[in-house]
């Protein structure tokens, strides 16, 4: 299968699903990373992976309309069977989302319906939260608010911050994220009547 990777910034994430890819265990190849900012470090890791990269500033672009035209252009000049958002802090337009719905996966970090949008790890230490975590979801066009297909947990102690406790979120995003990449390569996973679907096969 092929795998487009739409990144932002650090691409811990992307990384994740570049050594799955690199050890077989993806089920399919990252053929293209695109960003929307040029010095996103990520797409470093996707040019030492061999990984095709595209920048695509928002800045060029005169409204959300007209970048997700162009977008929606690069994307699928890869034709890809599979999108993946990769902390890709642009919010998408609804027009976009649908052409890539059932076939476009976003991970957040909040144990989902909790705490959509930003700033989730502070969000659970102000509202004493004693575990957090992250969500492997579809892409719909409510944000961050896709049918989820995997979750994971991690506590928050006391002592924490909200550096401590991504660090620990993050080492879950990195276990569940290729997992989930990996269903859907694999023919197992759909999204049906607005529900994420895993098939025993
Ligand atoms: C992750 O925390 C992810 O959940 C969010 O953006 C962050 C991206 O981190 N969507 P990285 O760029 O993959 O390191």
């Amino acid at each position: 299968k092929r795998i487009l990777v739409l990144i932002s910034g650090n691409g811990s994430n992307l990384q994740a699903l570049l050594d799955q890819a690199a050890a077989g265990r993806l089920g399919g190849e990252v053929v293209a990373v695109i960003s929307n900012k040029a010095d996103a470090y990520g797409l470093e890791r996707a040019r030492a992976a061999g990984v095709a990269t595209e920048v695509l500033p928002g800045r060029d672009f005169a409204d959300r309309d007209s970048f997700d035209a162009a977008l929606r252009q690069r994307i699928d000049g890869y034709t890809p069977d599979l999108v993946v958002l990769a902390g890709f802090m642009r919010i998408l337009t609804p027009a976009l989302v649908r052409h890539y719905e059932g076939r476009m996966l976003n991970i957040h970090p909040s144990l989902l319906p909790k705490y959509q949008g930003l700033n989730t790890h502070q969000r659970a230490i102000d509202a004493g939260d004693d575990e957090h975590g992250c969500s492997v979801h579809f892409v719909t066009e409510e944000l961050d608010g896709g049918p989820v297909i995997l979750q994971a947990r991690v506590p928050v102690f006391a002592d924490d911050d909200a550096t401590t406790v991504a660090e620990r979120v993050h080492v879950q995003e990195h276990a569940i994220y290729p997992l989930a990449v990996r269903w859907f390569c694999d023919g197992r996973l759909a999204m049906k009547g607005g529900q994420a679907w895993l098939d025993n096969q």
